[in-house]
């Protein structure tokens, strides 16, 4: 990526014309010590998977597909602020390239008028309570059309091509996206999550309307009111009570 001005994101690049998951050959080259800021790019996965088991629609040329990995010499806790701050970098690099509104579902889905533009996928491993490394799988449908969507995943998704009425040039895509993740990245780690916060904050389109969480531990009916230091989602239940979910699916 000659247009590529990062110091280290995507300085390290594995590029693939097929591949079954993007992620899983990162995390490979993780477990084998490969550098922060590896970067694996395919331009069609044929097993392309997303967060709950959810297979992810990766079509030939169409979009990004991509896994990057990271070492943040941070505790575990810190994980949900790094999907935060993925989606908060992602979602600042697209609105910067296309003029979009580009909003961010909690914890880290990119929509257009409702419907799924992008998805993140964090994975990590970790060594007493660190983080040893973390992969974070990128999907962006770029330039998708129409007709490569299922039927069933046609109101809920939709392409940057078909929101912007244009094509994009996906290599300015990826590269938009790594100076922003950097620029990012480095303020996390000499500010703290904070500025990040606001960030992700101003974009999310989760705060201030009622919503039912279904969390790992049961369901969460209340009013999203932002996020707390560590990443969690600030919810007032009706018992006028503040609670944190950290990991849940909006109903
Ligand atoms: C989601 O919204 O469910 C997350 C989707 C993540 C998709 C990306 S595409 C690149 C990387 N490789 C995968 O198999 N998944 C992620």
């Amino acid at each position: 990526m000659s247009r590529l001005k990062t110091k280290s994101l995507g300085r390290s690049l594995h590029l693939y014309d097929e591949i079954g998951s993007t992620q899983d050959a990162a995390k490979r080259l993780a477990e084998e010590g490969a550098p922060e800021g590896t970067l694996v790019i395919a331009e069609q996965q044929t097993s392309g998977r997303g967060r709950m088991g959810r297979s992810w629609l990766s079509p030939k040329y169409k979009g990004l597909w991509m896994s990057l990995v990271l070492r943040p010499n941070v505790p575990v806790l810190c994980t949900p602020q790094l999907t935060l701050l993925t989606a908060a970098a992602l979602c600042r690099s697209l609105r910067r390239q296309t003029g979009l509104e580009i909003g961010i579902k909690w914890p880290n889905d990119l929509l257009i008028d409702g419907r799924k533009i992008s998805g993140i996928l964090l994975e990590s491993s970790a060594e007493e309570e660190r983080l040893r490394h973390v992969v974070a799988g990128i999907g962006i449908s770029v330039n998708l059309e129409p007709e490569d969507y299922p039927p069933e995943l046609r109101s809920k998704a939709v392409s940057l091509r078909m929101a912007a009425g244009r094509p994009l040039d996906r290599t300015e895509t990826a590269a938009q996206f790594l100076e922003s993740l950097e620029e990012l990245y480095d303020i996390y780690r000499n500010d703290g999550f904070g500025p990040i916060r606001l960030l992700w904050e101003a974009w999310s389109v989760s705060l201030g309307k009622p919503a039912v969480l279904k969390t790992p531990q049961g369901t969460v009916e209340g009013v999203p009111l932002g996020l707390s230091d560590n990443g969690a989602l600030r919810v007032r239940t009706a018992d006028g009570l503040v609670r944190e979910v950290f990991s849940a699916e909006f109903e």
